[in-house]
């Protein structure tokens, strides 16, 4: 395995890009600009902390009980759902929301854009290990680009000689000031399937409030969403490119109970996670030689 100190002569960037062992044993890189904050963790690409330098407070959520061990999802951040978001579909075995978030990826780039934000490249292929889950060729990068805004870049390339099908999402947690407090506009009028209580297809009806646990994957949406945080006196724009489903989930009590590393007692009061996804009806078809990319841009305004 590469050591962070490797990856500091290959991939650091003076100050901007510092890679580090953390204490379970994981490398992160540690990014730092005129323009905000931000850290990564390479196992699974799992961007764990974005603050623009204009906000007081971070605009991605991490529970405080977050753990960064090997093989193990970390709470928070944006994981990285693929090749499949959710339950498998036929091997209930296999892990919710695919193998990417739990391996490591390669450092394959780094550099800043010429407005001073910073890139970073990550890289995910088969091996024998993933082949076992899912038996396809494909490269796998995510671009992360760390600057007053956030910008991710999924893409899935086939690199194999048959066609397959992924579903996925970046699917990111923001902090919030608190759940009852806020509101998600943007999707009003997409059909959703609700989780909750059984798979049901429902119309949304104005923006989105929260009373309990919610689980919704609203689909045929390329829509921009916002999240409306009057306490905080921000608003959170979730735009995106390539991604027709968003999934909106909080946990509510008793599941974060349940989970039991949401930062207890009301840790997931103060995050609700805005995923831009390919799910359901809208996983995607990649034939043998594409390439699809999802993108998405976070940007938090002052009110
Ligand atoms: C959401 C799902 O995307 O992720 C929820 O819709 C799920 O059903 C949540 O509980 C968290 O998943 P996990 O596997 O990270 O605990």
């Amino acid at each position: 395995m590469t050591t962070a100190q490797q990856l500091n002569t290959q991939f650091g960037i003076d100050g901007q890009v510092v890679f580090r062992k953390d204490a379970g044993g994981l490398i992160v890189a540690e990014i730092s600009n005129p323009q905000a904050t931000a850290s990564l963790c390479l196992q699974g690409a799992h961007l764990m902390a974005w603050q623009p330098k204009s906000q007081s407070l971070p605009v991605v959520w991490l529970s405080r009980d977050a753990k960064l061990a090997a093989g193990k999802s970390i709470r928070g951040g944006v994981p990285v759902c693929w090749p499949w978001f959710g339950a498998h579909a036929a091997e209930s075995g296999f892990p919710a929301h695919g193998y990417a978030r739990t391996v490591p990826w390669q450092v394959i780039e780094s550099g800043t854009e010429p407005n001073g934000a910073t890139r970073l490249t990550l890289r995910l292929l088969e091996n024998e290990k993933t082949r076992a889950q899912w038996p396809h060729d494909a490269r796998l990068e995510l671009t992360v680009i760390v600057g007053e805004t956030l910008r991710m870049e999924l893409s899935t390339e086939n690199t194999g000689e048959s066609d397959f099908v992924i579903s996925e999402a970046l699917h990111t947690y923001f902090k919030i000031s608190d759940i009852g407090a806020v509101r998600v506009s943007g999707l009003a009028g997409c059909d959703y399937w609700d989780k909750v209580g059984g798979s049901a297809l429902n119309k949304q009806n104005g923006a989105i409030s929260f009373t309990s646990e919610t689980d919704r994957v609203y689909i045929d949406t390329a829509a921009e969403c916002v999240i409306e945080d009057d306490q905080l006196k921000r608003r959170i724009r979730v735009a995106k490119s390539g991604s027709l489903s968003t999934v909106v989930w909080t946990p509510w009590t008793a599941k974060a109970d349940r989970m039991g590393d949401m930062g207890q007692p009301d840790g997931w009061r103060e995050m609700l996670c805005v995923e831009s996804a390919n799910a359901f009806e809208n996983a995607v078809k990649v034939t043998a030689g594409a390439k699809h990319t999802l993108i998405v841009e976070y940007r938090a305004e002052s009110l």
